[in-house]
């Protein structure tokens, strides 16, 4: 293990001294490697791969041999980042012992450090029997997009007295279970801030506002890549989309006028040997009434 390397211990660390966590999700080698590089904390394989990288329409498609998949690629590129798997629909709430052999995989397959669970009091007795299987575990309440058919779409939580003292009490029982910290997602700022402060774990906040204890976005997202819907707490960093499609563009006009490649990029043939693959060439049967090349 890298010196650098970011452990659960050193982002439990970092809520107590007060410095923020910045995490991201990636998905392959190439981003996961240029976000270990820029130094972010801690990278989410996140099952966000169904929507921004596989193209099915939420994050109930994706497949545990597709999340071991990416999740390989992205431990190939890291080297410091603490790197989580999240663990995908029905992966984890029926049997224990599969969802305890199923976050196995997620460290022994894919080189992750930790996994994520999206839910509350039902995955207690999980998130216990992994950590006895001293699998570091994540923990995810407020919109858990895996129940998007339950909760009835992408909808903010915790916006009544009763959902949100129902968020604050959850957040402590997982906390109490073990988990080294919780995403809030998509909760009111001022709901999040008390789970924040009401905890010993750090929370990650994503559409929870500026007093978690750290952020994360999906990095498709964040880049401008994946546009497809915008909820009110993203900002888009860059927009990697319209910066792509002009490259691309480019490229393409540039080999249809014949600018590229020009010779400064193509390789050379010996200077010396030059006249000699020529005049073999002339000579050649199939070279019928072509002129000296
Ligand atoms: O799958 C994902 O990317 C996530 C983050 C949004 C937290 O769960």
């Amino acid at each position: 293990m890298s010196l650098q390397k970011v452990t659960a211990n050193k982002i439990i660390e970092k809520k107590k001294k007060g410095e923020k966590i910045v995490t991201l999700t990636s998905y392959d080698y190439a981003f996961a490697k240029l976000v270990d590089q820029s130094g972010i904390d801690l990278i989410l394989v996140g099952d966000s791969l169904s929507m921004v990288v596989l193209g099915y329409k939420n994050t109930l498609a994706v497949t545990m041999d597709e999340m071991i998949h990416h999740t390989k690629a992205v431990s190939r590129g890291v080297e410091n980042a603490m790197i989580v798997g999240d663990m995908p629909f029905l992966s984890y709430k029926g049997d224990i012992n599969d969802a305890v052999k199923n976050a196995g995989r997620f460290i022994q397959e894919g080189g992750a450090e930790a996994v994520k669970v999206e839910g509350g009091k039902e995955i207690i007795p999980t998130i216990k029997a992994m950590i006895n299987a001293d699998i570091q575990v994540m923990g995810h309440i407020g919109l858990t997009p895996q129940a998007i058919y339950q909760i009835g779409g992408f909808l903010v939580q915790g916006k009544t007295v009763e959902t949100a003292k129902n968020l604050i009490l959850t957040a402590k029982e997982l906390q109490n279970a073990g988990v080294f910290s919780i995403v809030l997602e998509s909760i009111p700022w001022q709901i999040a801030k008390l789970i924040t402060r009401s905890l010993d774990v750090p929370t990650i906040g994503i559409g929870a506002g500026p007093y978690c204890d750290g952020q994360i976005l999906v990095l498709h997202d964040m880049l401008g890549i994946f546009k497809e819907f915008k909820p009110k707490f993203l900002k888009y960093f860059e927009n990697l989309s319209e910066r792509v499609q002009k490259a691309i563009s480019n490229y393409k006009q540039e080999v249809e006028q014949e600018i590229y490649p020009d010779l400064t990029h193509s390789y050379d043939f010996p200077q010396e040997e030059l006249d000699e693959i020529n005049s073999w060439y002339l000579k050649q049967s199939f070279v019928k009434n072509e002129k000296k090349p």
